[in-house]
């Protein structure tokens, strides 16, 4: 349970882009992007806020010549410990894959002004809504919530790429409630908020795969989907594999290995643009990768089939 409640969940973010019949192959079920959305390398917070933290405590009584700065001063670490410490504790609980306790904890600061803390609340708040036990209702709820929460995350602080990237994926989940104008007006949004956590973080490996998805998805737009979008929009998202190629290279440059469906992705594409050999390298790799999760065990399987199917060709 916390295995699969850790390693998640559904991110049905390019179906919600274009569901049912807009995208009925290749990404289009994208299961999950597992533990792409964990916390990794500069996204913890938590560790560092705790060094800054204990050098603020150390620096306290080095501040007490006047009584009102010390006051001052202990107001302000006080209120900056309590924020740093939630978040130390939601990080843990985070990895931990304790999703309840995690969104039972954040949600008592629902009110927060704190950017960091309010885009956790929309990551544990969809995390929520995936799990098999949430009902329909609740599920449409929570999505709606979570982007709520990571909106207001982006309204405290623009410079956060999570707060970018968090608004991005919730506004893709939300896409399975909305008509399909509202989804493809939403998918130039996607772009943008994943262009911008990308242009504020460029080592975070999962959005800049979340792009090379974006790409995919709309480069393998077949023609008569690429018409009804044009019907209502003059210039309707596109894209190609060799863009998405080029994200899901970058990805891989950023965090060799991050994640099992990078590498099936980047044999997908290479079967698309005819490469078979590169393809082949690449599907390798993702059917080799260990798999931690339910869904590194799908991408094995999608890896070893492509390959069978190519070398019958062959
Ligand atoms: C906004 O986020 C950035 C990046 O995480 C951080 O450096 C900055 O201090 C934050 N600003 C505010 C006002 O919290």
């Amino acid at each position: 349970m916390a295995l699969a409640a850790r390693f998640w969940r559904f991110l049905p973010w390019a179906r919600a882009v274009f569901p049912g019949p807009w995208l009925s192959r290749g990404v289009a079920g994208s299961r999950g992007l597992c533990c792409a959305w964990r916390l990794r390398g500069s996204e913890v917070m938590g560790n560092l806020g705790s060094v800054k933290r204990s050098l603020l405590f150390s620096a306290l009584p080095y501040l007490g010549f006047e009584t009102f700065q010390v006051f001052s001063q202990a107001a302000v670490v006080h209120a900056t410990a309590k924020v740093e410490e939630i978040l130390e504790q939601a990080d843990y609980l985070y990895e931990s894959g304790e999703t309840e306790k995690l969104y039972q904890l954040l949600t008592q600061y629902k009110e927060s002004e704190d950017a960091e803390l309010l885009w956790r609340l929309a990551r544990a708040s969809r995390d929520i809504a995936q799990l098999s036990g949430t009902s329909e209702e609740e599920k449409k709820l929570l999505v709606y919530e979570a982007l709520e929460y990571a909106k207001r995350a982006l309204e405290k602080n623009e410079s956060s790429f999570a707060a970018h990237k968090w608004y991005a994926i919730c506004i893709s989940d939300v896409g399975d409630y909305e008509g399909i104008k509202a989804k493809i007006a939403n998918a130039y949004i996607i772009k943008e908020h994943f262009e911008k956590a990308i242009e504020l973080n460029p080592k975070d490996a999962t959005s800049i795969h979340l792009m090379g998805i974006w790409c995919y998805t709309f480069a393998e737009m077949p023609w008569y989907q690429r018409r009804i979008a044009k019907m209502l929009f003059a210039t309707p998202p596109s894209s190609t594999y060799e863009e998405a190629l080029g994200y899901f290279h970058r990805a891989e440059q950023v965090d060799p290995n991050f994640y099992s469906k990078n590498l099936l992705l980047l044999g997908k594409t290479y079967l698309k643009l005819h490469n078979k050999k590169l393809a082949a390298f690449w599907l390798m790799k993702a059917k080799d990768y260990p798999a931690h999760t339910e869904e590194d065990k799908q991408i094995q399987t999608e890896a070893a089939q492509l390959l069978t199917g190519f070398s019958d060709k062959n």
